[in-house]
Order: structure tokens, then C-alpha cells, then sequence
């Protein structure tokens, strides 16, 4: 079961470097002449637990977008200000993005295994990456399987497509295929939202163990939801960053009235 109690939990304020898994300084992305994220600095902790709260439509996917360089799909976007990884600022022109998205691992809202084999979907990236040898391959996709706890569900049906599977299964498929490849970061934006609360609870769970490994970063809707797996919560409103803190404190003693009207569901 998931701990009630978070240790070693610091004061955002507090991190340094070595602890931060991303760093985020003076950040600011326009969609045409819209501005979407308004001057974001923050410190997102290593091996945690980070949740991103707020209103639709105030920057939450936009902003994670940024760790993987993903909102560069958009026309029209553009961005200044720095997102620091491994002490590189990923917006240079000479960050090498598909290593970046194997470094900063992604799963949406509604599972999308790709149209082909359990196997086949786990070990497509690294096939991508020029990984050959069926036993680096077997080994690599039951080692992703077992971390996200489904390797028991499908050990005897690894070559059935992988639209056969249920929509929780699908989504640890996908949390699986992002964690063949080792990622720092994994970034989930509203990965349960789509899924019954059991099933929720399950990748709620996942996550708590997954952080050993891998620092990870949510978006969700769900109050409870924040409280319960992260250790950092961010509250943003109409792009800004309003406040940022361990996540007791956020949802016990906000400092502002703004974060404490929603959290309560006083609006949004
Ligand atoms: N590709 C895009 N082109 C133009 N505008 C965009 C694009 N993506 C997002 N936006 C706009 O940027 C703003 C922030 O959107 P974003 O998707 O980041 O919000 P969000 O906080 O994730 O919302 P939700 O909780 O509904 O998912 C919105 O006003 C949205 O309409
Ligand atoms: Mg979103």
C-alpha cells in the first residue's frame, strides 16, 4: 500500500542541483501570439514524485511538453528561457531530441500501444536504437514488463496484439514500452484518468516504486490523487506558476488564497 507518511521530503527552496532532476528557468512559450507559460522557474526533484495541478487549459501539458522537446511538433510555437537536464539546457539547438524523448519518457491520458505484438511494443524503441540480439531483447522486455506489473498477466501471450489487452493493461503496456529504455524523467499527463479506480490505484502504487529508478512528474485533475502519490505538488493558474511546495504542505497550509480556493474546489 501506498506510504501515508513521505520522508525525506525538503523544502523546494532547498534543492540543489545534484538533487534536481529538471531544472526550469525563466520559462516562457507563446502558441502564435497566445502566451501560454509565463516565466516558470522550478526545480523538479530527482527520484520524486511531482505533481502539476490546475485549471484545463493552464499549461500543465504544455509545460511537460517542454521537457521533451515535444511542442516542437507545433507550428507556431516558440520558447525562450532555459530546461536544464543532466546540465544541458535541452532548448539548444544541439540537443540530439530523439535522445532526449529515450531520456524523458512520455505516456498520455488514453493508452497508445502502437498496432502490433505485446513484445513488439515493449522493445520498439530499442529495436530504434539499433538493439538486435533476441536475448538482450527478451531479457529487456521482460525486465520493463515486470516494473510496470504486468509481466504476470502476459508472459504467455507476449505475441498477441497488444489491442487485445484491457485499458489498464494497455496503459502499464505503454508506462513498459517507456520504461524499456531506461528513462530519467517520466513524464504522465493524466495517465489515469481514462481507467477505473482500482486499476488507478494499481498505477498509483506502480509509481511509488517506480521512483526509485526514475524521477517522475504527473498531471492530474484529481486532488486526492495528487496528495496521495506525489511528494511536490505545483499549483498553475493562466500559465504562472503560483505556488510550488512538498505536497503536505501544499494541500495542508497553501500559502495562497488562489491555490487554497482550488484545492478545496472553491473553483475549477
Ligand atoms: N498546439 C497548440 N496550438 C495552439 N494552442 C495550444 C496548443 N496546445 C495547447 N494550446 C493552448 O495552450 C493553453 C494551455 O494548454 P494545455 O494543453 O497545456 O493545458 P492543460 O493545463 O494541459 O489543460 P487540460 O487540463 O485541459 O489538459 C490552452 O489555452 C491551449 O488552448
Ligand atoms: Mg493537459
Amino acid at each position: 500500500m501506498l506510504k501515508l507518511f513521505k520522508h525525506n521530503i525538503q523544502p523546494v527552496s532547498e534543492l540543489s542541483s545534484a538533487q534536481t532532476a529538471v531544472e526550469v528557468n525563466a520559462l516562457n512559450l507563446w502558441f502564435g501570439d497566445k502566451h501560454v507559460l509565463k516565466d516558470i522557474t522550478m526545480r523538479i526533484p530527482k527520484n520524486k514524485v511531482t505533481a502539476l495541478i490546475g485549471q484545463s487549459g493552464c499549461g500543465k501539458s504544455t509545460l511537460i511538453n517542454c521537457f521533451n522537446r515535444l511542442n516542437d511538433l507545433y507550428d507556431g510555437c516558440q520558447y525562450k528561457g532555459e530546461v536544464i537536464i543532466d546540465g544541458k539546457n535541452i532548448n539548444s539547438k544541439k540537443t540530439n531530441v530523439s535522445r532526449l524523448r529515450a531520456k524523458v519518457g512520455m505516456v498520455f491520458q488514453r493508452p497508445n500501444p502502437f498496432p502490433m505484438s505485446i513484445y513488439e511494443n515493449v522493445c520498439y524503441g530499442l529495436k530504434l536504437q539499433g538493439v538486435r540480439e533476441r536475448r538482450n531483447l527478451d531479457d529487456a522486455v521482460e525486465s520493463a514488463l515486470k516494473q510496470a506489473a504486468l509481466w504476470d498477466e502476459v508472459k504467455d501471450r507476449l505475441f498477441e496484439p497488444a489491442m487485445t489487452l484491457s485499458g489498464g493493461q494497455q496503459q502499464r503496456l505503454v508506462i513498459a514500452r517507456a520504461l524499456s529504455l531506461k528513462p530519467e524523467v517520466l513524464l504522465l499527463d493524466e495517465p489515469t484518468s481514462a481507467l477505473d479506480p482500482l486499476t488507478t490505484l494499481f498505477i498509483e502504487e506502480l509509481m511509488e516504486s517506480l521512483k526509485k529508478q526514475c524521477t517522475i512528474v504527473i498531471v492530474t485533475h484529481n486532488m486526492q490523487q495528487a496528495a496521495r502519490v506525489s511528494d511536490y505538488t505545483a499549483f498553475f493558474h493562466q500559465g504562472k506558476l503560483v505556488e510550488y511546495a512538498d505536497s503536505d504542505t501544499l494541500f495542508t497550509m497553501p500559502e495562497k488564497k488562489q491555490t487554497e480556493d482550488y484545492i478545496t474546489g472553491r473553483y475549477g
